[in-house]
């Protein structure tokens, strides 16, 4: 089964086409196109600039893509419908519905934190034969770590669709607490990136930042309080002594602190048989080191999307259209609605 996929959430117009057969996925083709740089300038993504971006590039993409004209070989269309921001998932979600309309395909949609989690299903190379594609099939139940620019979730899954929240950031994502400490830095944005970089030569104990939430007895995390304990000490500590690279390798220490310890809370008191990683912070390499030994303590395997598929693509939203399709689970092209505030 091929699906096409659209993903127009945030700040990247994404098209992808997936092949699906049993529980693997190959990623036929996919395509991002970044807004960064249009965005850099304002230090955040800006919801109408993107939507017109989505505008400028959408279908250009399908063509690349070399999506038929007609829609001949695919057999869904998969779009993103939340949560995001409400004029740049209009974008995608009109076009999914007009090429669905108009080519007769059925409609699925998508939400993007799912689509985070299934991009661990990704394969590396585009374009193996599907009989070529290890099978990485998820093991029920399973504990899934979403970390993005929006989001900071734990989530019990215990099959294809069926999830239950355990815990989420009470203020700031993890993504959004480096993009602010990024620009308190003054490094730039997106400041994931950035400060991963930097933090590869800093030294992780120089600064004792605070763990917060790690006692909190719950699943919940709170990263704002670091953030201003970050902006505390660069006010504290002039840039005369300060050193940049010790500062994001103590902050990202603390920060991976509280993600791993919640998350092995969270594998001893569930004991899922498979832990996924997703969303965009999950490319920090310190991040996927720390959480595999951890999770690797409990004999269980640490499941990672492909660095290329850790940030919002379109691949990842065909494969939640896929398990949904195989489901029979459609969405209705004329009642789909976007929702920026979707949850799981
Ligand atoms: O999943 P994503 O691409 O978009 C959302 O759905 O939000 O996540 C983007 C977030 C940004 O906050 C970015 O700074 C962060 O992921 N990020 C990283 C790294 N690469 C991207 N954070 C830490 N380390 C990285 N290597
Ligand atoms: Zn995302």
């Amino acid at each position: 089964m091929k699906i096409l996929g659209i993903e127009t959430s945030c700040d990247e117009t994404a098209v992808a086409l997936v092949e699906g057969e049993g529980d693997s996925v190959r990623v036929v083709k996919s395509l991002v196109a970044s807004q960064v740089k249009d965005h850099a300038k304002y230090g955040g993504v800006v919801p109408e600039v993107a939507a017109r971006k989505h505008v400028d590039v959408l279908f250009g993409l399908l063509m690349a893509a070399k999506i038929d004209r007609t829609g001949q070989g695919i057999d869904a269309i998969a779009v993103t419908r939340g949560p995001g921001l409400a004029p740049a998932l209009r974008v995608g979600t009109e076009a999914a519905k007009t090429l669905a309309t108009l080519w007769g395909k059925p409609l699925v949609g998508v939400n993007h934190l799912e689509g985070h989690l299934y991009s661990v299903l990704l394969g590396t190379t585009p374009g193996r034969a599907l009989s070529q594609v290890t099978a990485c099939r998820l093991s029920f139940p399973a504990l899934g770590l979403i970390v993005s620019g929006g989001h900071t979730e734990l989530v019990l899954i215990s099959d294809y669709g069926k999830y239950e929240l355990i815990g989420e950031t009470r203020d700031d994502a993890a993504g959004e607490a480096y993009d602010k400490v990024a620009k308190l830095l003054e490094l730039g944005y997106p400041g994931g990136p950035i400060i991963s970089k930097l933090a590869k030569e800093g030294d992780r104990t120089a600064i004792n930042f605070p763990r917060p939430m790690l006692e909190s007895g719950d699943f919940d995390f709170s990263f704002s309080g670091l953030k201003t304990a970050v902006l505390y000490y660069l006010r504290d500590n002039g840039s005369g002594i300060m050193d940049k690279a010790d500062v994001c390798a103590s902050f990202q220490e603390a920060v991976i602190d509280v993600l791993v310890a919640k998350t092995a809370k969270a594998i001893e008191q569930f004991a899922p048989n498979s832990v996924l990683l997703g969303g965009g912070v999950s490319a920090n390499p310190r991040l996927r080191s720390r959480l595999k030994s951890a999770v690797k303590k409990h004999g269980l395997d640490l499941l990672t999307a492909p660095i290329k598929y850790t940030g919002d693509n379109a691949a990842m939203i065909a494969t939640v259209g896929y398990f949904r399709a195989r489901a029979n689970e459609f969405d209705d092209p004329l009642k789909l609605s976007v929702e920026p505030n979707l949850e799981l």
